[in-house]
């Protein structure tokens, strides 16, 4: 009924960081890269070539790919236009992320651009990408909702995907950047999209800002989709979104899969102690619930807990 193992980006350092104000020095985020590593992920969304005006945050991606570039897992970035992207190839990013809003009001956040104009800029990209060796992925944020527009259409993410297709672009997450997703959606999007373009690559990326990230999950397993995004500790949020909170957690999902019979590669408790470190950086509690309650496999001694005696 589900695949059998599925592969997980990573996007703790990206999506994760992105909203938050306290600038995290770049050898931590560095030493979050390699504890991600050592974890087994095999695939890093590093950070975002993206202005430093709007992220600040991500000021620091080209000297966080350097440090990173080398370490063995897939490292890739978003980025937003053709400088972007020469700053990433410059980098050395193994793989690049454009990435389009489904709905014009987030777009224009977002990007400062609209939908046509963001699509335009990928075509730049698109040939520096090829010139230079580097796949090309796409995001398409907001696909599941819009929080200034409310519900988007299927058939409008289908054809921002066409155009992307036509620019060569094979690989296609959707972003579900404030949670606004369910099952029903999740199950009309992506048979949708598949339907209209069968050869692509579906990875789903979504937000628990409802308290339905995981069920999502589960029912893109059902429909066969096998590839997901996720951040340690459940950070995370678009700035330009109203309302956005953090990501689908890594480790409650690596421990759902594996609960599920479904392989990760990702070793739990090497995953639990990145996301305890990115909690104590945060210097807040974060949503994840793996790291407090640790598996199940986790027994307490009898002697822990109070006895009640009448
Ligand atoms: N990297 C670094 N600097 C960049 C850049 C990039 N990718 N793109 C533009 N800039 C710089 C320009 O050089 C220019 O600098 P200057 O004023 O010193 O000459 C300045 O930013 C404005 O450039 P412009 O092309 O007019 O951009 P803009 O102000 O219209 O902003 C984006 C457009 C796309 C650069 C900006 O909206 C952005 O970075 N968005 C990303 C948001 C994001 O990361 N969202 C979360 C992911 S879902
Ligand atoms: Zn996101």
């Amino acid at each position: 009924m589900y695949p059998k193992s599925v592969q997980i980006t990573e996007v703790g350092t990206r999506d994760g960081l992105q909203s938050e104000k306290e600038f995290v020095p770049t050898a931590r985020k560095i030493e979050f890269i390699r504890g991600l590593a050592a974890a087994g992920v095999r695939r890093i969304e590093a950070t975002s070539f993206v202005s430093p005006r709007a992220v600040p945050q991500l000021a620091d991606a080209a000297e966080v790919v350097e440090a990173v570039r080398d370490l063995g897992p897939t490292i890739t970035a978003l980025v937003p236009n053709a400088k972007g992207a020469a700053r990433a190839i410059e980098a050395g990013v193994h793989e690049m992320m454009v990435f389009i809003s489904a709905s014009e009001s987030h777009s224009s956040t977002n990007l400062n651009m609209s939908i046509d104009q963001a699509i335009a800029a990928v075509e730049p990209v698109a040939k520096m990408a090829a010139s230079h060796g580097k796949v090309l992925r796409s995001a398409i944020a907001v696909a599941f909702g819009c929080p200034f527009e409310g519900d988007v259409a299927v058939a409008g993410v289908s054809r921002i995907a066409g155009r992307l297709k036509a620019l060569g672009i094979r690989s296609f997450t959707l972003g579900d950047t404030t949670g606004m997703a369910s099952p029903a959606y999740v199950e009309a999007l992506c048979g949708r999209l598949t339907d209209d373009h069968p050869e692509i690559d579906l990875t789903l990326h979504f937000h628990n800002t409802r308290g339905l990230g995981l069920l999502n999950v589960a029912t893109g397993l059902r429909l066969g989709i096998d590839k997901y995004e996720s951040a340690a500790a459940g950070l995370g949020g678009c700035p330009f979104a109203a309302g956005a909170t953090g990501n689908i957690c890594t480790e409650d999902l690596v421990y759902m899969l594996a609960e599920l019979g479904i392989e990760t590669g990702i070793d739990l408790e090497a995953m639990i102690r990145v996301a305890r470190d990115m909690e104590s950086c945060i210097g807040r509690p974060l949503p994840g619930q793996l790291m407090r309650a640790g598996p199940r496999s986790r027994l307490h001694p009898v002697s822990s807990v109070r006895r009640a005696v009448g």
